[in-house]
């Protein structure tokens, strides 16, 4: 099991309802190839987990930063994991509302992702960079 965390930003014609297309289609080919994880969007900005197998999760990320619809492609940490955090999802979406969302309402969101994935359970520096990114990115 190997997991890596990017970040990146998207392109202004990448719309969510292109995005919502994207999903539904990475979510078929995830589901095919054992991936897991969850993706954050606020403010044109993207926070992917992946999981999977090390080739299968390399090789998915060499695609997605090449892909044109988003920039700035940034990896933020990958290793060697025990546990999926994400392991029932093919992947998880999480879109957070812009400006006017109070800080603790994001706070309580992220809050509800940690409960929903394994994060409780395990307690690596994927989680702790995970949620510290995700908490860095709507803060
Ligand atoms: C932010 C972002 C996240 C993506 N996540 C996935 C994903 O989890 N799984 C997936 O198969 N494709 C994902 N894609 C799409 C890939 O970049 C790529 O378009 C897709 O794998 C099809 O590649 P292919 O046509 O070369 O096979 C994502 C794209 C973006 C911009």
């Amino acid at each position: 099991m190997y997991s890596i965390i990017y970040r990146s930003i998207a392109n202004d014609s990448f719309s969510l309802s292109d995005i919502y297309d994207m999903l539904s289609k990475a979510r078929e080919r995830n589901f095919k190839q054992n991936i897991t994880g969850c993706l954050l969007y606020h403010e044109n900005g993207f926070l992917q987990l992946l999981e999977g197998e090390r080739k299968d999760v390399l090789s998915l990320y060499d695609k997605i930063s090449e892909d044109n619809r988003h920039h700035s492609v940034e990896l933020i940490l990958e290793e060697k994991q025990e546990y999926r955090l994400f392991k029932d999802w093919s992947m998880a979406f999480f879109e957070f509302e812009a400006f006017e969302s109070k800080a603790e309402m994001k706070l309580m969101q992220i809050d509800q992702i940690f409960k929903q994935s394994k994060s409780h359970l395990v307690n690596t520096s994927l989680t702790k960079t995970f949620f510290d990114q995700a908490r860095s990115m709507l803060l």
